[in-house]
């Protein structure tokens, strides 16, 4: 058949039944876009709603890209000189590193190593979308244990759940959306489950505390990290996983071999070299983060949730979250917004630099007095 509308259904014979009910991502709209909607110069818009860093990448990165003369040769299928630099960085020899295409691969392959059709993998929500779109993908079934109170992983509730077909739980710890850090403890205690216990530190950065000593000791612990938020190195697509020789030995048989592409590979080497500069970066963040949490508890019809990542989510107890999107949005302002369940009436943004916080706190403050929230 030759029509589109043919061909669509010559293809949807072809498509694996389960792949019909998944929805695509759904992607932020480009900073060109909503500038020239709104007539903006696009250089003014305040991007704080994919957690990524505000002072950029270390300046080593930019020459090293610049001065880098191999790109017309493939990388090494197993990053051998990245790895090496990140032993230095972890702590662990290069065997117990798997090097890969953002974190977002690493989920992706640990997954793919570990379920078969209809096994299950726990997440506890709210927390990282991407996990539940992963898992789907790959054949399992997401099972969703809803986080506490205080956004806590409710440890008794995983345990109980799971099941001779779970074969996986998620922790991101800093999580998103929430920030909140899951204590040691309670990550030994989801390893006597003997599933994968996959501890997503994306953040950890921001927040000083890591689970990943405990990898020396369980072989059922995955460590995962990137370079996208602390290094700022979003754009580049480059994370890491820290876990037992043999399950980075085993990823490297199904990965993709150049998934990682040669820039990513220089960037993190550089990054990895201007390590104070970095840390002045995140410290600066660290401490806005702090500033921030304490001028948002002072407009009375927020609740910020404390958060030990590089971003704050706040739930509205007064007035509309949608609206204050959209609001902060016409003024040249990106935040995140979140209507599920748990999330309901909620925003999240970046901590920016001192002068985007101030422009955020302003433009939150007039808009709250234009409707009445306040
Ligand atoms: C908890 C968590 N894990 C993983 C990622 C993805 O990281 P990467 O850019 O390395 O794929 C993110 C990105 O927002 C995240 O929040």
């Amino acid at each position: 058949m030759t029509t589109a509308e043919g061909a669509t259904r010559i293809v949807d014979r072809l498509l694996r039944p389960e792949v019909r009910a998944f929805v695509e991502y759904a992607a932020p709209e480009p900073v060109e876009a909503i500038a020239a909607r709104y007539g903006f110069d696009p250089a003014t818009v305040l991007k704080l709603d994919q957690n990524e860093n505000p002072y950029g990448c270390s300046p080593r990165v930019q020459a090293a890209l610049a001065s880098f003369d191999q790109y017309h040769i493939y990388p090494d299928p197993l990053a051998r000189a990245t790895r090496t630099a990140l032993a230095e960085y972890v702590g662990f020899p290069p065997a117990w590193i798997a090097f890969g295409n953002g974190s977002d691969e690493l989920i992706e392959l640990l997954l793919r190593l570990t379920l078969a059709l209809g096994d299950r993998a726990i997440i506890c929500t709210p927390t990282f979308a991407y996990y539940d779109t992963a898992i789907a993908a790959a054949g399992g079934v997401p099972l969703d244990i809803p986080r506490g109170d205080a956004f806590q992983v409710d440890v008794d509730a995983v345990l109980a759940a799971v099941d001779a077909r779970t074969r996986v739980i998620f922790v991101a710890s800093p999580n998103n959306p929430t920030g909140t850090v899951t204590p040691v403890e309670d990550v030994v205690r989801l390893l006597s489950a003997g599933a994968l216990v996959v501890v997503d530190e994306a953040y950890h950065e921001f927040a000083g505390q890591t689970v990943a000593p405990l990898v020396r000791s369980h072989e059922n612990l995955v460590v995962l990290r990137t370079f996208s938020k602390w290094a700022g190195l979003a754009g580049l697509r480059a994370g890491y996983g820290i876990m037992s020789p043999h399950l980075v030995s085993t990823i490297y048989r199904i990965k993709p071999p150049y998934s990682v592409n040669a820039a990513a590979e220089v960037a993190v080497r550089a990054s990895l070299a201007d390590r104070a500069h970095l840390a002045e970066t995140i410290a600066a963040v660290r401490a806005e983060r702090d500033r921030l949490g304490a001028r948002l508890m002072d407009l009375l019809f927020l609740r910020p949730v404390p958060s030990a990542a590089n971003f704050i989510l706040c739930q509205l107890t007064r007035g509309d979250a949608s609206l204050l999107r959209q609001r902060l949005e016409a003024r040249g302002i990106l935040v995140r917004y979140y209507r599920t369940d748990r999330l309901r009436n909620s925003i999240r943004f970046s901590v920016g630099r001192p002068e985007h916080n101030d422009r955020l706190l302003l433009a939150i403050g007039e808009i709250a007095r234009q409707e009445g929230w306040l």
